[in-house]
């Protein structure tokens, strides 16, 4: 695991958007897994500039979305669905065939879920899958005491993240508590993930995750078993971690043989 502090937000999407950029550089048609919230919103910002300014090319980029609310329409404003395409999505060159995000109005959910995982596996799978973190560990939705081999399926929200996420939505009775996710073992077959976290309120959830055991009662500590795994926080999301100036060092000193 490469843990990546930065002073703040804004460097370490620019560090995150510049090793999503070289992957699309080498792999033109590479396959991007991707998250919503708060916390990825800067690092599109940034892609969204080297597409317009360096002319980084989306055209024949694959994306696949992590999660999706159940009962909400593309159209609603706190649809994930919503959220990419205003983010995103209407900002690059992609090939909206080549979008993909759960579609939480399926009349046959548990068979939507069984088709995304086969779209998946018929793209070659993720290159790269980029992760925000809930305050109670999830990673997609995939919420405390979700099996670590888990697939694409429904889940339900607790509390703690239906609190989290409630500023998304007008009226408490409006915000759905279920969603589909991808599964996080769906997430363990990326090549390669991302996680970004930034402020104080993700310090405890990032360093249970870092440092703490694997567990399904924090799911995203489950990366300490993948190959290529890479935090990239803010000075206030590394802030309980007990080897901080460790990994600083190891990052202001990285070789120029070890890759990026
Ligand atoms: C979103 C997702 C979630 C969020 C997490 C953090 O697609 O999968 O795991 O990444 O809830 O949300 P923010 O970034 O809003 O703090």
């Amino acid at each position: 695991m490469e843990i990546i502090i930065q002073s703040d937000p804004q460097s370490a999407s620019q560090v995150g958007a510049r090793i999503i950029a070289g992957l699309i550089k080498k792999k033109p048609d590479a396959v991007l897994g991707l998250a919503t919230g708060s916390t990825p919103v800067l690092l599109y910002r940034e892609l969204i500039r080297m597409h317009r300014e360096e002319a980084l090319d989306f055209g024949r980029v694959t994306v696949f979305n992590l999660d999706e609310y159940i009962g909400l329409s593309p159209e609603h404003s706190a649809s994930y669905r919503h959220f990419m395409y205003e983010n995103l999505f209407r900002h690059v060159n992609l090939n909206p065939e080549r979008t993909f995000i759960p579609d939480g109005m399926a009349k046959d959910i548990p068979r939507f879920c069984l088709r995304y995982e086969a779209q998946i596996r018929q793209a070659g799978g993720m290159d790269l899958q980029v992760l925000g973190i809930g305050t109670d560990g999830h990673i997609g939705f995939n919420e405390p005491s979700s099996s670590l081999a888990s697939r694409t399926r429904i889940k339900t929200l607790t509390a703690e993240t239906l609190a989290d996420n409630a500023r998304f939505f007008d009226c408490p009775e409006n915000q759905p508590r279920h969603v589909i996710t991808m599964g996080v073992g769906t997430i363990m077959e990326a090549s390669r993930v991302l996680l970004l976290a930034f402020g104080e309120k993700k310090a405890a959830a990032v360093a249970e995750a870092a440092e703490g055991p694997v567990t399904a009662m924090h799911p995203a500590s489950v990366l300490q078993f993948h190959p290529a795994a890479t935090f990239l926080l803010d000075e206030a999301a590394a802030a309980g971690l007990k080897k901080h100036q460790y990994y600083r060092w190891v990052y202001d000193h990285k070789p120029d043989w070890q890759q990026s």
